[in-house]
């Protein structure tokens, strides 16, 4: 019994948030812990599930100032950890219309929009640093090729939190490239799918009107309770 009990004992741990130390529960992510010290976190977070790349967080520890990069909704906290959020990136995003980057043959549309992406000399960073492990540096490279199918679908589980862009020494930034890549592809190149394309149509045409507008004045309770009963489209 005392055994079990000694097995249930949660070790605390030690981390530093903005150079304050606090005890924490191990276990917690970075975003939890820092709620459990008592930071309430309307930026810098999303889903809480490894999805948006709102929580983008460097860290490092008391014996190593080695910077590392991680979402703070999955990153488990570690004893000594040093925490710092980073809300947003301000890196910059071409302006374009998708109408406008139909791809042809003898043009690099990526090229056209981010030019700066020639200045790429292959470090790496970009890759060490992705919270997804993707091949960051390798759609770069078929970015500078033109390549914007390899583009797209090596960057399909892009968070596009940043992290790749706060670590390019040129100044580059991958996830908008490939953001863009995604965008042409999915418009021009992607094969369409018919049962979107219908119920689209459907929308349009205003078949879900009424169950819109019923959704619309429904309480925040009864939108949980349908999301929780929703029907979800089987795996194929
Ligand atoms: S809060 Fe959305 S990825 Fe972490």
């Amino acid at each position: 019994m005392a055994e079990v009990a000694e097995k249930e004992k949660v070790q605390m741990l030690d981390i530093y948030v903005m150079g304050k130390r606090y005890k924490v529960p191990e276990g917690l992510t970075i975003q939890t812990a820092l709620e459990y010290c008592g930071y309430h976190i309307i930026r810098g977070c999303g889903c809480r599930a490894g999805f948006c790349g709102a929580c983008g967080t460097i860290y490092n520890f008391t014996y190593d100032p080695t910077i590392r990069y991680a979402l703070g909704c999955q990153k488990e906290i570690e004893q000594n950890m040093v925490i710092t959020q980073i809300p947003f990136f301000p890196a910059t995003e071409a302006l374009y219309n998708v109408e406008d980057l139909e791809p042809k043959e003898g043009e690099n549309k990526l090229v056209e929009l981010y030019p700066d992406i020639l200045t790429c000399f292959g470090c790496n960073n970009c890759t060490k640093t992705c919270p997804q492990d993707l091949e960051v540096m390798e759609f770069m490279s078929a970015a500078i090729r033109g390549d914007i199918k390899r583009v797209a679908e090596l960057s399909f589980d892009c968070l596009i939190c940043g992290l790749c862009a706060a670590r390019c020494p040129q100044g580059l930034q991958p996830y908008n490239v490939a953001l863009a890549a995604r965008r042409i592809y999915g418009h021009y190149m992607a094969p369409k799918s018919q049962h979107n394309l219908n119920r689209v149509k459907e929308i349009e045409e205003g078949k879900f009107n009424v169950e819109l507008e019923e959704l619309k004045k429904a309480s925040e309770a009864e939108l949980r309770k349908r999301y929780a009963a929703r029907e979800i489209e089987p795996a194929k």
